[in-house]
Formats: C-alpha cells, structure tokens, sequence
C-alpha cells in the first residue's frame, strides 16, 4: 500500500456513518488518519468508527450533528477543530437526493435540497477554510454527483451540486495562495451493501428510490457496465487529499462512474 502521509493528520468526514461516507473513513483508517466523523445517526456512526480503529485509525471521534442548518455545521467544525487542535482534510460527503419530476416537488423539497446539499458544504468549507487559511494549508474533497449534468427527476439536485462544483473552483481559486486545495468526486450511482446503510441514509427509509431495473438500466449507460463501491469512491477521495498523489491538483472534478459522464 502506497503511505499516503495521513499519518499524523486529522481528517473530518461529514455523513460518514453509511455507504460512500463509510467507505470514505474505512479508506483514511488504513493510512492510520486521526477521524473526525459526523453524522446524525449514532448508532451506525459508532459502529463505524470502531470498524476504523480496527482497520488502524490513530482514532476516531464521533460528533453527533444536524447539517441540515447552516448553524449545525459551523458548530460541529469549529468543535472538530477545537477538539483535534486543527484540520487537515475536510470531506464535505454529506448529501441528498430526492429523485422527482420537476413539477411535482415541492418549495419544502427544494429548500431541505438546498440546506443538505450546498448550504451545508458552504457553511463546514467557511468554517474550515477560516483555520485553514491562517495555518497555509490544509484540502478539501467534496462530493458532487453526475447528476450535475442535467438529468431527469433530478433537476434540483443536480442544480445544487452543479453549485458545488462551482463553489469549489472559486475556492480553489480565493485559497490557493494560501496552499489550500479543493476538488470535487462526482459519484454515478452507489448502492450500499447490505446492513451499510444506516437509519437515515437515503437508501435506507423503507421505500425504493430507484428499483433493480432502473439500477441495472443506469449501469448499462456506463461505458463499464457496472455498479460502482463506496471503495471505488474513496480511492478518488484519497487521490485528491494527500500531498503525495495530488500536490499541484486543484479545482478539479473527477467522475467516479464507470465513464457515466466524460466531460
Ligand atoms: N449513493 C449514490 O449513488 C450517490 C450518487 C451521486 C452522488 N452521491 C453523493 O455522495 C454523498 C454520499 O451519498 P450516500 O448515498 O452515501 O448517502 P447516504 O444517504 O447513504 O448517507 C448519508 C449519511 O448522512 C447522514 N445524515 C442524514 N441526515 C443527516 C443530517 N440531517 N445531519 C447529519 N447527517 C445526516 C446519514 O445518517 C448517513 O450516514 C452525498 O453527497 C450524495 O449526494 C451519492
């Protein structure tokens, strides 16, 4: 295994307890990061952290929040870095998605879309970025979603991580100077194993979001025609934070898909 220089480095997870955001932590835990995991399930986040100490995280902390405010996400930041002395990675992994037709979602939809998806990568980037800023360095990864592309019944969604790319360039742009980066993973579609799905994972709320046939029918658009693991996700994750593989890498998006999308 490549040492990726996590070693000493403490390394905050939003929506790390279930599916992409556990494989995110399983994947820092075996370079021996420090974790910071944040979610709103503490039952399935405590599972995981233990599932990272045993991989080799030199630790993991829970820290139990709601980001869908934008006060819930600057609170959890500033006591992740209060508690740990400092951040090096921030992992905006916390996201949702509401498949629906346009004229059938609702303002009420629109706005929890809205707070889930970029309020809360906006409000824990400020927050990190203010100490990242006066210590000259630290990385963000933030995750996006192919459906920034333009897909149908996802167009609000896919509107508000379009939004995160944007916020990520223009980032990567402000806090450059200051050798502070920031890139995007855009997932296709990452089915979670079974039992990896916590209570208020998206996938996990005892109705289907996406049947087996649309599943399979999303595969065969792939170039690979295939399914896509939070593992896959994670390695492009570890890609982007680590100074070893992606020093001068800033700004960037990166599919993660099967070649879904090629821009
Ligand atoms: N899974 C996919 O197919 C897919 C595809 C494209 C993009 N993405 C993006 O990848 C990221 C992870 O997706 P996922 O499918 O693993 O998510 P998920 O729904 O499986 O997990 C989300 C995590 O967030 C936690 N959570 C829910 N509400 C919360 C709240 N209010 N406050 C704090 N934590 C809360 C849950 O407990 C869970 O651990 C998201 O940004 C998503 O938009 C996922």
């Amino acid at each position: 295994m490549i040492d990726l220089q996590f070693a000493d480095k403490t390394v905050v997870i939003t929506g790390g307890a279930s599916n992409i955001g556990r494989g995110i932590v399983h994947a820092f835990a075996a370079q021996q990061a420090n974790i910071v995991l944040v979610d709103i399930d503490e039952e399935k986040a405590r599972a995981t952290c233990e599932e990272a100490l045993e991989l080799g995280a030199q630790g993991c902390a829970f820290m139990k929040a709601d980001l869908s405010s934008s006060e819930g996400c600057i609170a959890v930041i500033n006591d992740a870095i209060d508690v740990n002395g400092g951040i090096d990675v921030l992992v905006n992994n916390f996201g949702w998605g509401d498949p629906g037709l346009l004229l059938s979602t609702t303002p009420e939809q629109w706005d929890a879309l809205w707070r889930m998806n970029l309020n809360c990568t906006i409000a824990c980037s400020q927050t990190a970025l203010a100490h990242m800023k006066a210590h000259q360095k630290g990385n963000i990864v933030s995750l996006a979603s192919d459906a920034a592309q333009g897909v149908p019944n996802q167009s609000v969604y896919g509107a508000l991580k379009a939004g995160v790319v944007a916020f990520t360039k223009a980032i990567a742009n402000e806090f450059g100077r200051y050798k502070v980066r920031a890139n995007v993973i855009a997932p296709g579609i990452v089915l979670p194993k079974e039992g990896a799905a916590g209570e208020r994972s998206v996938w996990n709320r005892g109705q289907t979001v996406l049947t087996d046939k649309q599943v399979q029918d999303t595969y065969n658009l792939s170039a690979l025609r295939r399914g896509t693991d939070p593992g896959d996700i994670a390695n492009a994750v570890l890609f982007f934070a680590s100074e070893v593989t992606a020093r001068q890498v800033t700004g960037q998006t990166l599919s993660v898909s099967g070649g879904w999308w090629m821009p």
